[in-house]
């Protein structure tokens, strides 16, 4: 079958896709929550050590096993995988993660993008002028549930545009996307920065300056800094943030040619990505919301509805307190840049797919785009439909948080250990326009292995309370109202079928790469096993 051609235009838009596919929701709504909720201050450290000891080697990691498996003609990571390994056939199913995790974050994330779109149209038309918050927040409500068709209509419109940019290829889509996306998210980011961080208590109806929501997340405070807890939600935020665990950044640099450099490359988008969150991502929603509710409003806010709630259910509302033309101005630019933060995303999560079908089915690039965006709609329509059960969160927690630590601490292990650090070193240096501090060797064969078991092992406890539904359970347990607890029963079942959902997926996948390794052995085509 093809080994499909395709490749990449000019540097710059390779870094400002591959930042692109890093800087998403991630940055704008996910860090400054997990942030809030993990103490401010407290969360920082745990974070920029993940970052350092975790974030950062892998991203070298994975862009030098894509840029491996792509000089083989392997374009996602069950193939990638499996040509570390020779003659060890379990690799490529640990790859079906990379498949996997793709498909299930794109079948949520999307849909969350799309309603980026709905709240630009909803800002210009003037829908939230004269609400009060109430209404605002139920704004959110009403277009989230299913009565109306609005967040349908939103939702498809979007994952076709994802299939048609995807139609187009890595130039001649992606890259174009990236190169007007990127710049605009970074301008409507700082715009709303600087006026995140220069709100004055009494001007515009501010009760407090913006000031103190950044002093609360940048003042280090180191009584939590011992807490599990705190550790594991810091390193999960790495990795969704920095996209590594996915297997989408392994497919991008598959399309890199064998002596391009990758050290200076992954080092640019990782570091754009970081500057997006924990300046930008860090001075707009917190500040904002801060400037009017104070540091405990805007907990209580958090507790109450998540990210979403303040991104949402909150701003909107308070762009109205700046004047009729700059709460237009300040929506278009806070969803404009959300859309273009989740658009360059969703397509990194549509390649790797992309690239599967074509290496092993001949799938053509239109094909395979369009297969992608018909798997996302299927398996996104449940989070569509039964959002308020839950579903949603319950795709986010298995793919967007289990799956990612799973993947990145397999990976790593094949790297270091099995494909060995000698030649993984030569992989990442080959090419390299800087040199790559040679701590990393170390760091790469024993500490971000030994952190990432730590993880695993530390994360299981709570994944056996997410298995049995403890939390919705311990609900039941306090509530009195039959009405209440039907409800949360209701909810139990949909959990559970939208888990058994997902490991139908993966099974799904597995089968496929069983049949694609059973064609290559059949064809005489390029299996491990030939090693
Ligand atoms: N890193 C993206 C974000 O911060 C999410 C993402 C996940 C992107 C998987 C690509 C693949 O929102």
């Amino acid at each position: 079958m093809s080994n499909h051609s395709e490749s990449w235009g000019s540097r710059v838009g390779l870094v400002l896709a591959m930042a692109g596919n890093a800087v998403g929701l991630g940055n704008f709504l996910r860090f400054p929550v997990q942030a809030v909720q993990n103490g401010g201050g407290a969360f920082i450290i745990p974070y920029l050590v993940c970052f350092l000891l975790m974030g950062l080697p892998l991203l070298f990691v994975e862009w030098s096993m894509g840029r491996f498996g792509g000089s083989k003609g392997h374009h996602s990571t069950p193939f990638i995988l499996d040509s570390m390994a020779p003659k060890q056939f379990l690799w490529k199913y640990i790859g079906v993660f990379g498949i996997f995790t793709n498909i299930a974050v794109a079948a949520y994330y999307c849909y969350l993008e799309s309603w980026t779109l709905g709240y630009i149209w909803h800002s210009i038309s003037g829908t939230f002028t004269g609400m009060d918050r109430g209404q605002v927040a139920g704004f959110f409500s009403d277009y989230t549930s299913f009565d109306g068709y609005q967040n349908v209509v939103f939702w498809v419109f979007c994952l076709a545009l994802n299939t048609y940019v995807l139609s187009r290829g890595l130039s001649g889509g992606v890259e174009k996307v990236a190169k007007v996306g990127m710049p605009l998210l970074i301008l409507f980011g700082v715009i709303l920065a600087i006026k995140g961080v220069t709100l004055k208590s009494g001007v515009d109806g501010a009760v407090y300056d913006g000031m103190e929501g950044l002093n609360f997340l940048w003042t280090p405070d180191f009584s939590t800094i011992w807490t599990p807890k705190v550790w594991l939600a810091a390193a999960g935020q790495v990795f969704f943030t920095l996209s590594v665990g996915m297997g989408s950044i392994q497919c991008y640099a598959s399309y890199l040619r064998k002596r391009d450099d990758i050290a200076l490359n992954a080092m640019s988008a990782g570091w754009m990505n970081e500057f997006v969150e924990v300046v930008l991502g860090a001075a707009v929603v917190i500040p904002i919301t801060v400037g009017y509710f104070g540091i405990d409003g805007m907990k209580a806010l958090v507790a109450e509805a998540g990210g979403l709630g303040l991104g949402f259910r909150t701003l909107p509302y308070l762009f109205q307190q700046w004047g009729p033309i700059l709460a237009i101005v300040a929506g278009v630019l806070w969803f404009g840049l959300l859309f273009f933060a989740g658009v360059t995303s969703s397509l990194a999560m549509g390649t790797p797919v992309m690239g599967f079908l074509r290496d092993e089915f001949g799938f053509k690039r239109t094909s395979a785009a369009w297969s992608f965006g018909a798997i996302v709609f299927i398996l996104g329509l449940p989070t569509v439909l039964f959002f308020k059960y839950g579903v949603f969160d319950e795709y986010d927690y298995w793919a967007g948080t289990v799956s990612l630590v799973v993947f990145a601490m397999f990976e790593i292990i094949l790297f270091a250990w099995v494909f060995g650090m000698d030649k993984g070193w030569k992989e990442i240096t080959r090419g390299a326009d800087i040199n790559v501090p040679l701590v990393f060797r170390f760091i790469i064969k024993f500490v971000t292995p030994a952190i990432l078991i730590g993880v695993f092992f530390g994360s299981l406890p709570g994944i056996w309370d997410a298995i049995v539904n403890k939390a919705i359970h311990t609900e039941i347990a306090a509530a009195t109202d039959g009405a209440v607890i039907a409800e949360l029963k209701r909810k139990i079942f949909f959990v559970n079928i939208s888990r058994l959902l997902l490991v139908a997926v993966w099974g799904f996948i597995a089968f496929l790469v069983y049949k694609a390794y059973k064609n290559r052995t059949r064809d005489g085509r390029f299996t491990t096993n030939d090693v």
